[in-house]
Parts: structure tokens; C-alpha cells; sequence
């Protein structure tokens, strides 16, 4: 039996259904959510009497540091903005792989993931390299296969969305390292269930939208970037790109000597306040605790879903399992078993032909239960 790892009123949903699905939308922190209406409030009522030049300039540092922590990195190797595109759509374009390179990735990868990079192949003429595989799996010693001396990027989703594959990540950089290429990841569905170790795994920018295992709030993202790709030119800049943001002299653009020059605009500010106070939560919890319960849900689920018949699409390999789960049922149409759910208060996804379970730290063995039984009595219907 798993108990609830989080304290029940952080996470008030988490009482009224088995909410399943944190790699859709995380169940928010409701103290982050208090603080963010807070401060759109005391922006609408005040304006920059609520927030002046200096709150601007250091609005951001919470959620740096949140990040940072999170990562294993030093605040200036953080950049904030709006989510895990603009950030990974920024980076590579200042990355931009000339023709006749190439960038490495896998076709289980998000959407998200890749297409900031397919755009900016089809400018340069660049290469994209698509590891294939197998019913939504693709195995790690393929991608690796690809990576060669005309390889410039590998750009990997940590976790991968559908069947929730963890990839390894100190393995891809020493292989992408010994090419001469960059590892760059997007921890979206991996940053909140799995610790990440910049330092331990030489991974050279880590990308993440904080709304999904963070349990933060739509509207921001952070973005680790190894030193050597604090000197590039961002894709996106604006007013925020100047080392003193307060400068104004629009004919001249002088960048931060951090990831800060990545930062590029105004944004919803107050997504950041509640982005950071989501993620020390989870900090304080500590990620290891959080991997460890959500592994143990994970797996009650698992065997229960394969004694109810189920084909589990997520890896076997112990060592590629996350807290994500896809499964289908033989003959059964998934979109119809995915509403049956909801119908009985268990949410979790549809994604293309199967199922997907994304449970965290605020649920317990009872909501695997509730799960099951909803399953069992649409199996029989
Ligand atoms: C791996 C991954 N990256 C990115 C996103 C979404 O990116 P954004 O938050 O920028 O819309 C998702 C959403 O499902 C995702 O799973």
C-alpha cells in the first residue's frame, strides 16, 4: 500500500477523484495559485505601484533559484520565459546546425521537443536524423546509432510523452560529447518525477514547461544552458536581452554573460512567483522521495492493468520506466475506455491508440484501485 506523499490540502483535487494525469496538467499547488491571482490583482489594482522597475528587474530570481536547485546548477545558468517552445525555439537558433550537419532525435519525441529544431534545419539545411522504432517505442541503442561525427545536436525528451521512456541521460552526452555534438533536453514531462543532475550527466541545456510534473502553472519555463552556450545568440531577444534592461538605447544590444540573456520580454509575471513556490515544494519533499512513491504507484498500477488484459506499451526495461503508463486493450477502443473513466472520477489520457497514466506524489494505492475498478466495469459493459 503507497500512501499520499503530499500534504492533502496542497493538492485539493487529489481528494475528490483519482487525478491521473500530471503529464497532461499537473494538479496545481494551491498556494501557487493563491500567489499568482495575488499578484495579478495587485497589478490590476495598482499598477507599478504594486510592481516598480526594481520588482521587474528581480521578479524572476525565485524561480531561478527553484530551477537551479532542481537541475544542480547555479542560478545565472537559468533562463526564464513563458514555457519549454519559446526557450527551446530560442536556443536553437542561437545553436542553429550548419548544412551538412545533422540533429539526432527520436520519432517517440514530443512535438515540442523537435519542431523548434525542424524549423531551424530548414533554414540552415541541416539534417534531421529520426530514430524509428516500434508501437511508440524507441530503443535507446538506436538513437545512439545515429549519432556520428556529422552530428551537431541530439535533442531527446527526457521522458517521452506517450509511453513515458526515460532516457538516460549521462549515457546520450558522453556519446553525443565523444561526436562533438550537444545533448539538449526537454524535461517537460521528466523535471517534478525524476531527479536531474546537470552536473552528474554533462547534459548541456535542459528546456521544461513547469505546469505538468511540477505542478506549477501554465505561462512559464526554465531553461538550463551549460556555459559555453551562455555566449550564443538567443533566437528570441527583446527590452529584457541587455545586460541592464532598464537602458533603453535600442541601438545597441549587449547580452547578460549568463543563460539571463535567453530572457527576452515582459511575461505573466506572476506565473514565475508560482512556478517557483510549486517547484520548492517539491524540493522540500526532495525529487528522489517523490521518483521513489511515484514508482511504487506506477507499479501497482502496471500489474494491476496487465491482470485486467492490458498490452503495456511503456518499456520494459526497469531502468526506462517512469510514473508514465500506456496501455491499450485488446479489442477495446481506447477513447471510449478513456471517457468511461472520467464518467467514474479517474482521469488520466488519451494519446494516439492507448491510454496513458500519469500518476504523482498526491496520489495513493486507493486511487490505483478506483482506477482498476473503473476499468473492470467498462471492460464489462
Ligand atoms: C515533452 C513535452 N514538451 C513540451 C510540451 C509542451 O510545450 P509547451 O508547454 O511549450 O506548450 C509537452 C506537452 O505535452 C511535452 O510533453
Amino acid at each position: 500500500m503507497t500512501s499520499r506523499l503530499a500534504s492533502p490540502e496542497i493538492y485539493p483535487p487529489a481528494q475528490r477523484m483519482a487525478y491521473l494525469d500530471a503529464a497532461s496538467v499537473g494538479l496545481m499547488h494551491a498556494g501557487a495559485a493563491r500567489s499568482i491571482n495575488a499578484w495579478q490583482e495587485a497589478l490590476a489594482q495598482e499598477g507599478t505601484i504594486a510592481f516598480d522597475e526594481e520588482a521587474e528587474v528581480r521578479i524572476l530570481d525565485g524561480l531561478s533559484s527553484a530551477a537551479a536547485k532542481l537541475f544542480n546548477a547555479g542560478p545565472a545558468d537559468i533562463a526564464i520565459a513563458s514555457g519549454e517552445t519559446p526557450l527551446m525555439a530560442s536556443l536553437a537558433w542561437a545553436v542553429s546546425p550548419p548544412a551538412g550537419s545533422c540533429i539526432v532525435t527520436s520519432e517517440a519525441a514530443h512535438p515540442s521537443t523537435i519542431y523548434p529544431w525542424m524549423r531551424v534545419a530548414e533554414a540552415t539545411k541541416a539534417e534531421l536524423r529520426w530514430a524509428r522504432g516500434e508501437d511508440h517505442y524507441v530503443a535507446p541503442e538506436t538513437i545512439e546509432a545515429l549519432i556520428d561525427e556529422r552530428s551537431a545536436v541530439v535533442c531527446l525528451s527526457h521522458v517521452e510523452y506517450g509511453t513515458g521512456q526515460l532516457h538516460d541521460l549521462a549515457r546520450f552526452a558522453e556519446r553525443a560529447h565523444a561526436h562533438g555534438a550537444l545533448l539538449v533536453v526537454d524535461a517537460t514531462q521528466s523535471a517534478g518525477q525524476v531527479p536531474i543532475d546537470v552536473e552528474a550527466t554533462g547534459v548541456d541545456a535542459v528546456v521544461s514547461s513547469t505546469y505538468k510534473w511540477l505542478c506549477g502553472p501554465f505561462g512559464a519555463g526554465v531553461m538550463y544552458l551549460a556555459p559555453h552556450l551562455q555566449e550564443t545568440s538567443p533566437g528570441i531577444v527583446g527590452w529584457r536581452s541587455h545586460e541592464d534592461m532598464w537602458d533603453f538605447q535600442a541601438d545597441r544590444l549587449v547580452y547578460p554573460r549568463s543563460a539571463k540573456r535567453f530572457e527576452y520580454g515582459t511575461m505573466a509575471y506572476g506565473t514565475a512567483l508560482g512556478a517557483a513556490e510549486a517547484i520548492d515544494y517539491l524540493l522540500d519533499l526532495g525529487i528522489e522521495a517523490i521518483a521513489s512513491h511515484n514508482r511504487a504507484i506506477a507499479e501497482e498500477l502496471r500489474l494491476g492493468l496487465m491482470d485486467l488484459g492490458a498490452d503495456i506499451l511503456s518499456p520494459r526495461n526497469p531502468l526506462e520506466r517512469s510514473a508514465i503508463l500506456a496501455a491499450r486493450f485488446p479489442g477495446r477502443d481506447s477513447r471510449a475506455l478513456t471517457a468511461a473513466l472520467e464518467a467514474q472520477g479517474v482521469v488520466a489520457s488519451l494519446r494516439r491508440d492507448f491510454i496513458r497514466f500519469a500518476p504523482h506524489l498526491y496520489n495513493d494505492s486507493e486511487d490505483v484501485e478506483k482506477a482498476l475498478s473503473a476499468i473492470r466495469t467498462a471492460l464489462v459493459r
